[in-house]
């Protein structure tokens, strides 16, 4: 794979990205700033997309019809769902659902997208596996998980919801883009990966935490990152 989209919610997620990138060519399109250039001889594009389901899906397609790009990586941080996923963890995505699509009121089960064919999104399975042998043998010192990654257009800093996305979704970890990316991608038929470093615990103590890990996070999905582009 030669051609990689890269979507970051907040500049905070990409900045690093777009610094160690070369031959940067810069265009906007729908508000966004899309970075095109070269990372370790790799052609990518670098693009911060903002915050929530609709931003991440608009700039995933732009990915796809502007840059042709042949599979997007989505970055960022997340709040964990479970006790052993820790602050600073990283959580990879097996697939993911968006746990706010609500149509239950027409008999549909929590997530699930009316009228589509499948409402969870498979990751890509090179992707996923590449991702896995990086952390293995370059991101050591730091714990990773492969699970679902459930996004909504919510922050989640309540135990009783954090507890009901768990049981609902059996989701790892949660925030706001990760399955609309997918779902972008799906629709274009090309490959994904979600990559989320832990920032909080997705509870009442989450505000507080994200605050002070945010960034600590967001240096180990970097650091797998651009070696995984090196490797794909
Ligand atoms: N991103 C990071 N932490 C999050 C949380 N608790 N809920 C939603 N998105 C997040």
């Amino acid at each position: 794979m030669n051609h990689i989209g890269i979507i970051g919610a907040m500049d905070e997620e990409v900045n690093i990205m777009k610094e160690r990138m070369e031959d940067v060519i810069i265009t906007k399109k729908a508000s966004m700033e899309f970075y095109k250039g070269k990372l370790s001889g790799k052609d990518i594009v670098v693009v911060r997309s903002g915050i929530g389901k609709v931003n991440a899906a608009v700039c995933a397609q732009i990915l796809v019809d502007e840059y042709q790009v042949e599979g997007i990586i989505n970055t960022g941080v997340a709040g964990s769902l479970r006790n052993e996923i820790n602050i600073g963890d990283i959580v990879l995505s097996k697939d993911t659902v968006q746990h706010d699509m609500d149509a239950t009121g027409f008999g549909y089960e929590p997530g699930v997208i009316p009228r589509m064919d499948t409402s969870t999104f498979i990751a890509d399975t090179l992707l996923l596996k590449t991702a896995r042998e990086v952390c293995e043998e370059v991101n050591k010192d730091i714990n990773v998980f492969v699970g679902r990654i459930v996004s909504g257009d919510q922050f989640i800093s309540e135990r009783g919801k954090k507890e009901s996305l768990v049981k609902l979704f059996d989701g790892y970890c949660t925030e706001m883009e990760g399955a609309a990316i997918a779902q972008a991608a799906y629709l274009n038929n090309i490959p994904f990966l979600i990559i989320r470093a832990i920032s909080d615990k997705a509870d009442n103590s989450a505000e507080m935490d994200y605050s002070e890990f945010e960034m600590k996070a967001i240096e180990h999905t970097v650091k797998l990152l651009h070696e995984l582009v090196t490797r794909l």
